[in-house]
C-alpha cells in the first residue's frame, strides 16, 4: 500500500527475535507501486494460471454459460469427457469477472496474510484468486479450522472462484460442509472456547465426467459403463448440494479440426468481462435497498418481487415444470437464471426465451438418471 513499510513475520517467536535483536526489520512491502499478486493454489509460488477467452476454440454455449455465471454470481458444474476443455473453461471465469476493488483486493491480501500465503515482496493482491483444491482435501483445509483457526480453501477463494474438479470423488461430508459458506458467504468455525468467522464468498464451480469412464454422450467413443456403475458415480453427487447449482451444463469434446481452426477464435475475456460488468451493475442498482448483491441471492420474497415473469414466460416455466417433473427449489433456480440472462440484455421483466434458454443449462435434470 502506498505509503506504508509493511513488517511481516511468520510467527509470533520471529517478531519477538526480531524485536529484541539490532537488525533491521524486514522490509516485505515498500511503498512503491503495490505489486500484483495472483493467488492460486499452488501456496506462495505466483503463477498467473488464468486463461483468457481467446485461448478456447469453439465451445459456444459453455462460454455461454460461464457468462451467465459470472454475471449472476451463479454456481456451475460442468460435465463432460476428458480433455473436453472443463478445466480451461474454469480458469477463464476469473478473467470475466469484474477487476477487484480495492476494498476487495484488502480482503483477500488480510486472509492470505493470515496463512503467511502473501509471497515475499508480494504487496496488495489483485487479481481474482482461483483456488482448486483437490479432491483429497480434508475439512478443515477446505474450511478452515485447527488449533489455531486458520481459514481454509473457501476463504482462500474469497472474492474469487473456489473450483473443484473431479466433484464426485470428493467425500460427501467434505462437500456438506460447503453448504454454509454457498449460503452465508462467511464460515463460522466453533471451538471449545470461542467461534471465528472468516470471510467466503466465492463463486462455486464444479467439474466432473458424466460417468466413470467419462465417455457417456460423447458421439465419437463409446461409453464402457455398466448402467448400475453409472448409478453409483452419479448418486455420490445427489442431495443438497447439487440441488444449489444453478448452472449444469455439458461440455462436448472439440474436435481436432475445430482446435487447428484459426477462425474459431471467439471473443477475448475483455469482451465479455464488459457485458458481465454492465449486468452486475443492474443487478447492484436494483437490490441496493434490498441487501444483496446480485441475482442468485435471491429467494423468497424478493425472488417473487425481483424475478416478474412476463405471462408467455409463466406459462412455458410452468409447462417445463411439469414435463421434466421439476421441484420447487428447480424452478426458482431457473428465475434466478433467467433473471440473469435478461440482465444481459437489459431487459426488464423476464420473457420467455430468458427462460428457453435457463432450461438448457438444467442437464441433470431433465436426463433420465440411467
Ligand atoms: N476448446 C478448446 N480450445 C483449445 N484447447 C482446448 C480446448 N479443449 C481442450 N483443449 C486442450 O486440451 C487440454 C485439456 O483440456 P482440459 O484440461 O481443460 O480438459 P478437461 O475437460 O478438464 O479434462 P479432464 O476431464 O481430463 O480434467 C487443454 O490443456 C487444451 O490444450
Ligand atoms: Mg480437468
Ligand atoms: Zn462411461
Amino acid at each position: 500500500m502506498p505509503g506504508l513499510n509493511v513488517h511481516a513475520f511468520e510467527t509470533l517467536t520471529d517478531l519477538v527475535s526480531q524485536l529484541g535483536s539490532e537488525g533491521d526489520l524486514p522490509v516485505r512491502a515498500s511503498n512503491q507501486e503495490s505489486e500484483v499478486v495472483s493467488p492460486s493454489s499452488e501456496d506462495g509460488e505466483s503463477t498467473f494460471n488464468h486463461i483468457d477467452l481467446t485461448e478456447i476454440k469453439g465451445q459456444a454455449a459453455s462460454r455461454r454459460a460461464i457468462e451467465i455465471a459470472a454475471a449472476g454470481g451463479h454456481c456451475l458444474l460442468l460435465s463432460g469427457p476428458p480433455g473436453s476443455g472443463k478445466t480451461m473453461l474454469a480458469r477463464a471465469l476469473p478473467t470475466i469477472l469484474p477487476p477487484l476493488t480495492f476494498d476487495e483486493a484488502i480482503e483477500v491480501t488480510r486472509i492470505y496474510s493470515v496463512r503467511g500465503l502473501v509471497p515475499p515482496g508480494g504487496g496488495l493482491i489483485e487479481r481474482r484468486p482461483f483456488r482448486d483444491p483437490h479432491h483429497t482435501v480434508s475439512d478443515v483445509a477446505l474450511i478452515g479450522g485447527g488449533q489455531i483457526p486458520r481459514p481454509g480453501e473457501v476463504s482462500l477463494a474469497h472474492n474469487g472462484v473456489l473450483f473443484l474438479d473431479e466433484l464426485p470423488e470428493f467425500d460427501r461430508n467434505t462437500l456438506e460442509v460447503l453448504r454454509q459458506p454457498l449460503e452465508e458467504g462467511v464460515v463460522h468455525i466453533s471451538r471449545a472456547r470461542s467461534a471465528v468467522s472468516f470471510p467466503a464468498s466465492f463463486m462455486f464451480i464444479a467439474a466432473m465426467n458424466p460417468c466413470p469412464c467419462g465417455q457417456l454422450g460423447n458421439p465419437r467413443k463409446a461409453c464402457r459403463c455398466a448402467p448400475a456403475q453409472i448409478q453409483k458415480y452419479r448418486s455420490r453427487l445427489s442431495g443438497p448440494l447439487l440441488d444449489r447449482i444453478d448452472l449444469q451444463i455439458e461440455v462436448p469434446p472439440v474436435t481436432v479440426a475445430e482446435l487447428s481452426d484459426d477462425r474459431r477464435i471467439g471473443e477475448s475475456s475483455r469482451a465479455v468481462r464488459e457485458r458481465v460488468a454492465s449486468a452486475r451493475r443492474l443487478q447492484r442498482e436494483r437490490y441496493r435497498s434490498a441487501g444483496i448483491l446480485n441475482n442468485s441471492q435471491l429467494a423468497g420474497r424478493r425472488l417473487k418481487e425481483f424475478g416478474r415473469l412476463e405471462p408467455e414466460a409463466e406459462s412455458l416455466l410452468n409447462a417445463a415444470v411439469d414435463k421434466f417433473e421439476l421441484s420447487a427449489r428447480v424452478y426458482d433456480r431457473l428465475r434466478k437464471v433467467a433473471r440473469t440472462i435478461a440482465d444481459l440484455e437489459a431487459s426488464g421483466p423476464i420473457q420467455s426465451h430468458h427462460i428457453s434458454e435457463a432450461l438448457q443449462y438444467r442437464t441433470l435434470d431433465r436426463k433420465v438418471w440411467i
